[in-house]
């Protein structure tokens, strides 16, 4: 068993330190944030996950994991940090600068660091291995270094970090090798092994294919819309073709990773990334679109002084994370030209806007606009919503609630992807 010191105690680096800590390591959990590190050391969590409030309780109740605003010595140290992007849309690496240098005073002959934030390609061998050079150490010998990609879906993190295959890039084969055999013991999925640049460019590409593959769905649905088709029908009979997986059309991309990660790369290799830079420009339009289209419906309806009730801000359904939500940019063009409500189960404050509850939202409310696909949506009644609304109008922009429910309840329908 090894000493672990898990520097960022976020939707990843949480997670991470309470499963090695229940299977045995001793782990530091690092955070900056002072509260981060009390809620945690009192047994409770700052952040919604399934299951995660149990396996971090056991993480801290079994002794294995404590939580500390400054790292301490130890055999292995894993970065789970920020890496945001600047408004330039390079990634921010400031957080893993500031992350590697905390730790360097602490490191001795044979440790291992891992870097497991998302991170553009040449971080551990031209951004990470640098800094530790200038502070004496030879790279690849007297300290390891890696990079193992998050690839966990939220939500459902805990089964991901346990069941998915991983990727681990060592900037010696050696390290690469260090870094599997920790991963063995809490992994269960098939681990592949790779130099670190490899490694950071597979998972930047993992995200781009998806945002891509959006943006081409978010194009089908525009097209659809024109030609009062459903968007939604042609994915699922082209999705028939065995090598054909299309994506869904939604009201945008969100998230801390797949809206994010491509611009690492339009960044760095302008000269190489028309697609993804168009991709990344499509996707972040929708929730204009989305907007326009919600001026438009209540336009045709003729309803003066409308009022929206829009359901869900975080960025996707059945969690809090609102990183990078479509609903901002919503929420931010409808609320200049309608009196918008904002109701969200999930998310409690942070947002910037004022939240309503469901009763205050939807009250007199002559359009219900579907954001995020939040489980508890399916369970509101359409006849319950319509008796307290103005007007019954319905704009999903997943294609998740019962359609046929709500035009039962006297909705009039509108999906985004399908034409009018
Ligand atoms: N959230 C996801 O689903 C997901 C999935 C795959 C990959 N990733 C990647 O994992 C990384 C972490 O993401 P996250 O969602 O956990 O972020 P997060 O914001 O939830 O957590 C990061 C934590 O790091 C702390 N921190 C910042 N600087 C620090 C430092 N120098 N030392 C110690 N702590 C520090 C912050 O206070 C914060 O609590 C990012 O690179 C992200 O792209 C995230």
């Amino acid at each position: 068993m090894k000493t672990l010191c898990v520097l960022g105690l976020g939707y990843i680096g949480l997670p991470t330190a309470s499963l090695f800590a229940t299977h045995g390591h001793r782990v530091t959990g690092v955070d900056v944030n002072r509260k981060v590190v009390d809620i945690i050391n009192a047994g409770q969590i700052h952040i919604e996950e399934p299951g995660l409030f149990t396996l971090a309780q056991a993480a801290v109740g079994s002794g294995n994991l404590r939580a500390s605003t400054t790292p301490e010595t130890a055999d292995v140290y894993i970065i789970c940090v920020p890496t945001p992007l600047t408004d330039e849309n390079y990634c921010d690496l400031s957080y893993v600068e500031d992350a590697t240098h905390s730790i360097i005073p602490l490191l001795k002959k044979g440790d291992l660091i891992i870097l497991e934030s998302t991170s553009p390609p040449g971080t551990c061998r031209d951004f990470i291995a640098p800094r530790l050079k200038e502070a004496g150490w030879k790279v690849g010998t007297d300290i390891h270094l890696a990079h193992c990609p998050e690839r966990v879906l939220p939500g459902q993190i805990l089964r991901e970090l346990i069941q998915n295959a991983r990727i681990i890039g060592g900037i010696t084969p050696e390290s690469a090798r260090m870094t599997k055999e920790l991963y063995d013991g809490i992994v269960e999925g098939p681990v592949y092994l790779t130099d670190c640049t490899t490694a950071e460019l597979a998972k930047i590409m993992e995200n781009t294919y998806r945002d891509v593959n959006i943006a081409l769905s978010n194009e089908l649905g525009a097209i659809c819309e024109a030609i009062d088709i459903s968007a939604w029908d042609v994915i699922e009979l082209a999705n028939k073709h065995p090598r054909v997986n299309l994506h869904l059309p939604g009201p945008g991309v969100g998230g801390h990773c797949i809206s994010v990660d491509p611009w690492f790369l339009v960044s760095a290799f302008p000269g190489e990334t028309t697609l993804i830079n168009m991709a990344r420009t499509i996707n972040d339009t929708q929730p204009e679109m989305v907007s326009e289209r919600v001026i438009d419906i209540l336009r045709e309806a003729k309803i003066d002084d409308p009022c929206v009730a829009l359901f869900g801000v975080s960025y996707k359904g059945n969690v809090d994370d609102t990183r990078e939500s479509p609903a901002f940019g919503i929420i931010e063009k409808l609320s200049k030209r309608v009196d918008l409500r904002i109701f969200d189960p999930h998310v409690k404050n942070g947002t910037g806007f004022e939240l309503s509850n469901l009763e205050e939202a939807i009250s007199n409310a002559d359009l219900l606009l579907l954001v995020t696909d939040h489980s508890d949506f399916k369970y509101l009644a359409p006849e319950e919503l319509g008796k307290k609304m103005r007007n019954r109008i319905l704009f999903d922009t997943r294609n998740f609630l019962d359609l046929a429910r709500y035009r039962e309840a006297g909705f009039e329908v509108h999906v985004k992807g399908v034409g009018d």
